[in-house]
Formats: structure tokens, sequence, C-alpha cells
């Protein structure tokens, strides 16, 4: 198989074939460091979150940099935190004089960067927070700063919904029409992953924000625009966030498209302080399994707040970038696989072309069920040498006799010099 794509309303045709895009988490939570959620976790009040708004001046901001690096890393699309849920706008909206081009770097974020990912060949994507810490009409819910704050609790009552609604929908219409073409849209945060505990309105989110008209309006702004599943009314692809899927997912037992959101060390914004990151070889392998499960990657960067993107992520990105260089035919366009994958291995498939991933390197032998004389050539591909192979029990007298319909590869001892081994089979 290839990759393919389920009939969707939004054009997912080139998501499912990309494979691989940077998710960019930025705001004045940078500042703090600890944490995009940090003015919820240490319960701050507007006031004492002001600080990082008035300190918030990234003069090393340059995108073409970030852009560059996504590029070379060997995605092809970014998603950017138009707003965070502490409500801290990244461009110049009208609506609202908590921006960027208020704070003291004076400039809005978004235009040069949408610019430069563009002229890097990337699409564009716009990730926006349905929730909002900041405006003084979005209830006082279960995940919001003062959620245990009594007295101002007492001021949901005079909090106006409908007032919040028409702000998100009006910077929603900002967004999508101040920028050129956008090619994705990805609303968070989704009640259903709160199971509804203690909310205002549990399980209601979507009438809260009035998710249809709001989807309405975004497929009207931008036909053709990819839309996720979090303002609880599925569209085009899900998002599941820090996990690899079992397998590839479906929903009512259709194939969907779907998308895993996975960070360098857990949290989303800048953490200065996380010392849990995972290794390039875990992330390419990670991009990978997506790919053999029919899913996309959107691995996250949290620039801090001088604009820059941690050295910890650039020298991940650039190894990833270096395994792509080599290895991305096994990538875009590929999908799942028809044949089932020998252990410690993924199988992606791009028509006749079958890439065989190889997480732990074996002694000398690989046997591959089920592909019995229907292998025509077989090579490594990071520096195309050939791989030689037996069908069925040739090999060796000691390896088991099992089946005809079994190859079997004959490895290099020394595993090549790549983070993880792509061996290309050329199907009859
Ligand atoms: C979550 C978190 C958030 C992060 C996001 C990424 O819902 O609230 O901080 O932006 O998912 O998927």
């Amino acid at each position: 198989m290839s990759a393919s794509s389920p009939t969707t309303l939004g054009n997912t045709e080139w998501f499912v074939h990309d494979r691989f895009g940077m998710f960019i988490h930025w705001g004045i939570y940078a500042a703090a460091a600890r944490h995009e959620w940090v003015k919820k976790y240490e319960e701050m009040t507007d006031e004492e979150y002001q600080k990082y708004f008035d300190h918030f001046n990234p003069d090393l901001y340059d995108p073409q940099k970030w852009a560059r690096l996504a590029r070379q890393a060997g995605m092809k699309y970014f998603v950017i935190t138009t707003k965070h849920h502490d409500g801290f706008c990244l461009w110049d909206s009208q609506l609202t004089d908590y921006k960027a081009t208020n704070t003291p770097y004076g400039q809005d974020l978004i235009a040069p960067m949408v610019e430069a990912f563009r002229a890097e060949g990337l699409k564009v994507g716009f990730y926006h927070s349905l929730i909002d810490w900041h405006h003084p009409h979005f209830p006082i819910d279960a995940v919001h700063p003062q959620c245990n704050d009594e007295e101002a609790l007492k001021t949901n009552k005079d909090r106006d919904m409908a007032k919040y609604v028409e702000y998100l929908h009006g910077q929603v219409r900002e967004l999508l029409t101040n920028y050129g073409k956008i090619d994705v849209m990805f609303f968070d945060f989704s009640y259903s992953d709160t199971k509804g505990e203690g909310l205002l309105a549990p399980g209601k989110g979507k009438d809260d924000w009035q998710a249809e008209k709001l989807i309405a309006m975004v497929r009207e702004l931008q036909p053709g625009i990819v839309i996720n599943d979090r303002t609880e009314i599925p569209q085009d692809y899900i998002t599941p966030e820090q996990v690899q899927p079992e397998g590839p997912l479906t929903v009512d037992g259709k194939p969907v498209v779907w998308e895993a959101c996975q960070t360098f060390s857990g949290s989303w914004g800048y953490y200065r302080d996380e010392y849990t990151w995972k290794s390039a070889q875990m992330l390419v392998q990670m991009l990978i399994d997506g790919v053999a499960k029919g899913g996309n990657l959107l691995l996250n960067v949290g620039p801090n707040a001088r604009g820059e993107i941690d050295p910890r992520a650039v020298e991940r990105l650039e190894a990833i970038g270096e395994w792509m260089r080599l290895h991305n035919r096994s990538i875009y366009g590929c999908g799942p696989a028809d044949f089932p994958a020998p252990p410690d291995c993924r199988y992606t498939q791009n028509g006749n072309r079958l890439y065989l991933h190889i997480f732990a390197w074996p002694f000398k032998h690989i046997q591959l069920k089920g592909l019995g004389g229907k292998v025509e050539y077989a090579q490594l591909l990071n520096d195309a040498s050939e791989i030689q192979f037996t069908e069925g029990g040739q090999a060796h007298p000691a390896l088991p006799q099992e089946t005809t319909e079994t190859v079997v590869l004959e490895l290099p001892v020394a595993k090549p010099p790549v983070l993880v081994p792509v061996i290309e089979l050329f199907l009859k």
C-alpha cells in the first residue's frame, strides 16, 4: 500500500503524503520556562502572570532559521500556536490588547514566521486555543488557573460566553483572512479529555464555542483547509497526543487520517529544567512507527523567550535531518504494508517498494514471512548496497526451514552507521 487518504472534507492528500511536520509552542510562558500551563499549575492571577508579558522581548527571533531547521529535518508543514490557553496572541489582533505588538518586542510574530516557512516550501498551520485564561468572559472552568479561588469563581455569573464566542470567532476570522493560504487548523483544548469532571458545562464544549458555526466559517474562508478533531466535532483528522497508537486508527471501523503530536522532553512550551529528552534515534523510530500505521508525526519545539530553539532540540532535528536525507523515500508517500513485519522492525510501503526499518540490528539474518517469490532486488537504503537473499530454508540448515514463503536476508554483521537502517525491497 501507499499513503492513501480516506475521503475528507478538507484536502488531506498532501497531508498523508508529507507525513512529518513541526509543531511550535511559543508564547510569553517561554519566559517562565516551566511549562506552557505554568499559569494554571501555579494558579497565577492575571496580575501575577503579567511580568512575562512585560518582559517578553525575543530579540534573537529569526523565523528563517527555524524554517531552515524544519526543512532540513525533512518537515513539510508547521503548526504555530497563534494563541495558547493563557490567551496571549502572537499576531496583531484588532480584537485585543493582549498581543505581541504590545510587549517590549512590539512586533507581529506570525507574519514573518508564515513568510519564512513558506519560503522554505513548508505548508502553514495554525493552532488556536478554544479556551482562554485571560479573556474576562471565558468562564472559570475546572482547568482555569482560578478554579480554586472562591472569590474569582463568583465572577462566573457575570461572564458572558456569547461575548467570548464572538471574540473567538472574530480572531479565527482574522487569522484565516490576513495571512494568505492556511493549510491546517489545529483547535485545542478538548473537554472530552478531562472526562468532564467538575466542569461548568461538562461535555458541552462544542456548544459553548459554537463549533459548528466556527467550522463552517473556517471552511468558507479557507476551502481545502485540513481541520483537526478537537472542537469535539470530528473533522479531517484525529490527533493522539504523546502516544503511538497500536495500529492504524479507525473510527466506526473505517480508517481515518491521523497525526500523533509528540514532544522532545514532555512539555510543549520551553522548559529549561526538563531533562527527560528523547534521543534522536527514538524520535526517528516514532516517525517510522507512525507511518507504518498510516499516521503523521507533528514534532514539537518550544522556542525560548529570546526567540531561539533549544540547542538540545536543534541537535536532534539535525540528526533526524541526516537520517531523512538518506531515507526520506521510506517516509514520504508511504503507508502501512501488506505484510507482517519481523520482530523489532517496521514496514512502510509505497507501491511495489517495501521498506524494512530495523530497530534492533540482528545477527546476520532476518526472515521476512510472506515474501517468498515476491522480491526482485534488495538494498540498504543509506548507501544502495545490495543485500543478498535466499528463498525459503536455503540460507542455512540451522535456520528455520518452515516455509518456502519466507525470504531470508543476509545482512552485514556491523550495523550501518545510521540511526535506523532501512532495507529497500523491490517487489515483483
Ligand atoms: C494539550 C495541552 C497543550 C498542548 C496541546 C498539544 O491539550 O493543553 O498544552 O498545547 O495539547 O497537543
